[in-house]
């Protein structure tokens, strides 16, 4: 390991401070050295529920065969939606999902999925081209037959307990389908004649929905738009939309990954009339998925590979830096925050579940690791990311869920997000894992990464190990309080490339620590390839 410039190290906590002990699985050291430092009185920002977001898109077997089997399915539902889904998700506390897309979002009109299912049209699915559809069967995935539509989606948020965020259709619909959609959704009982058909089709109250995107990676699929192009119609589309006393929050179509050009040229450009538009811009969408393009699939990875993704998975925080950086030479009070509504690793196909669920895979030990450090990354930036969305919630990429037919089985990100809602609602806590760099050729990684944050008097830690074989002890210093109590969770597997199956659900899944304090040792010990959650009482 090559020991990399370590700031000021921090006082260990005085006489009469608690620690951690060791567990079954952790064992104490008398190291000093590498360690954790959490600055309690350096507060970065409250890390917002929404941080923990979903996307759920009308492509492969996300919505059909994932979320919605239908009201007449054998398998397990609640009015059509999978009841397996649904209680997972509630234990992790969603706070908001993104419909109807992604790519699918800038080919739907929305009144296609209104009115008696029986009577809705089909049309062809945004992705019926691909060539990993050809030998598909002509189901769903290629031809959308519209069962799933607004009442449903409402429905499924309102059983997990999560507010929609609706993608409008910016390429292939006037403006003022997107308005009428609005006002379909948020029109009071009674006021307009779509207030009255949402009633006629069981809603009379309004779905109130807040979050708006203004299109989807314009700069693609989404239209193929210059970015000053998409300026103008960004001001075109958001110019007069009825609020109906929803504080709507419009969020903009941004970058792929690290396009600087995109974000400061849309922002010179939306801007070049009236700086006031920036009050009506709520979030700026960046989308960034770590790949493997050109290697093996999911499951199919080196240690070299192992390195090569948790690196990528890394990039997050310069791209979120950049980014913020870029519109702050337009926007210096930073009224406009980033919303990371795409991310997630994508890999070649081969262990998807089903023929038809395009962009599936069976995510891994290595898949947890990028969720944790990912999660983790927002949580140190929680002042500039307001909202984030993993790519997608299931049969898809980086999925929590692979389910087909009557089969179900949560995968480790599942675990990841479980144990990070820990933090949902915390003030995001500056945190220095002080630790030497790991693995693999240069980039090198570190060793422990991870974030902290406060809540009251209990502090929640997390932190990855990124090393493939080689446990890694730390000393945990808490700078401004001392320790009490604490309990803790790890997520570890037999090996890299663990991973649940519909055969072999609870391959990977996380274990208790039992913390035991003492007055003389911080020191805990991470075991390789995995994740911790630590939840600390302070004195
Ligand atoms: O998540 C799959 C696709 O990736 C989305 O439809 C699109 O927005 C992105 O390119």
């Amino acid at each position: 390991m090559q020991q990399i410039p370590r700031r000021e190290f921090l006082q260990l906590l005085g006489a009469g401070a608690a620690a951690l002990a060791a567990t079954a699985r952790t064992v104490r050291a008398a190291s000093t050295k590498p360690g954790i430092d959490v600055l309690l009185d350096e507060p970065i920002g409250v890390i917002s529920p929404d941080l923990y977001g979903h996307f759920t898109e009308h492509i492969g077997g996300v919505i059909y065969d994932g979320i919605w089997v239908g009201e007449k399915s054998k398998v397990r539902n609640q009015r059509g939606i999978r009841s397996d889904l649904v209680e997972h998700m509630r234990r992790l506390k969603p706070s908001v999902v993104r419909w109807p897309g992604g790519c699918f979002a800038d080919s739907y009109n929305w009144r296609d999925g209104i009115g008696s299912r029986a009577q809705r049209p089909k049309r062809a699915n945004f992705w019926v081209n691909e060539r990993f559809l050809a030998g598909a069967p002509d189901g769903p995935a290629k031809y959308e037959p519209n069962e799933f539509g607004t009442h449903e989606f409402m429905h499924f948020c309102r059983l997990i307990g999560a507010q929609p965020y609706l993608a409008a259709n910016l390429r292939s619909n006037p403006a003022r389908d997107f308005y009428e959609w609005v006002e379909y959704c948020n029109a009071p009982a009674g006021r307009t004649t779509l207030a009255g058909e949402r009633a006629r089709q069981g809603d009379p109250e309004p779905f109130k929905v807040r979050f708006w995107g203004v299109g989807n990676e314009s700069w693609g699929c989404g239209g193929n738009f210059t970015p000053e192009d998409y300026a103008a119609e960004y001001r075109r589309f958001t110019a007069w939309v009825p609020a109906f006393g929803v504080p709507l929050a419009f969020i903009a179509s941004g970058p792929n990954g690290g396009d600087l050009d995109w974000t400061r040229k849309f922002f010179t450009r939306v801007t070049e009339r009236d700086k006031g538009i920036l009050r009506s811009i709520y979030g700026w969408a960046l989308h960034y998925y770590c790949g493997t393009s050109g290697k093996g699939n999911s499951l199919d990875f080196t240690t070299e590979d192992w390195y090569d993704l948790l690196g990528k998975a890394l990039r997050m925080e310069p791209l979120i830096r950049d980014h913020w950086a870029a519109m702050g030479e337009v926007d210096p009070d930073h009224r406009v925050k980033l919303v990371v509504d795409e991310w997630g690793a994508w890999h070649r196909a081969g262990t998807e579940v089903a023929r038809s669920h395009l962009f599936g895979q069976t995510s891994s030990m290595r898949d947890a690791l990028v969720a944790a450090l990912t999660l983790d990354t927002f949580n140190r930036h929680a002042d500039k990311v307001a909202m984030a969305n993993v790519a997608q919630l299931i049969n898809n990429l980086h999925s929590l869920f692979l389910a087909t037919e009557d089969k179900f089985v949560a995968t480790p990100n599942f675990h990841v997000f479980e144990m990070y809602s820990a933090h949902q609602g915390g003030r995001s806590l500056r945190t220095e894992f002080n630790v030497p760099r790991t693995g693999g050729s240069a980039p090198a990684l570190p060793a422990l990464a991870g974030s902290a944050s406060l809540h009251g008097r209990r502090l929640v830690l997390t932190v990855a190990n990124t090393h493939v074989t080689e446990p890694f002890e730390a000393e945990i210093r808490i700078r401004g309080a001392t320790l009490r109590s604490g309990k803790g969770r790890v997520l570890t597997g037999p090996d890299i490339h663990a991973h649940n199956t519909f055969a072999q659900p609870r391959a990977v899944e996380p274990h208790d620590l039992e913390l035991k304090l003492s007055g003389a040792s911080n020191t805990l010990q991470f075991p390789p390839a995995s994740v911790t959650l630590l939840e600390l009482d302070l004195a």
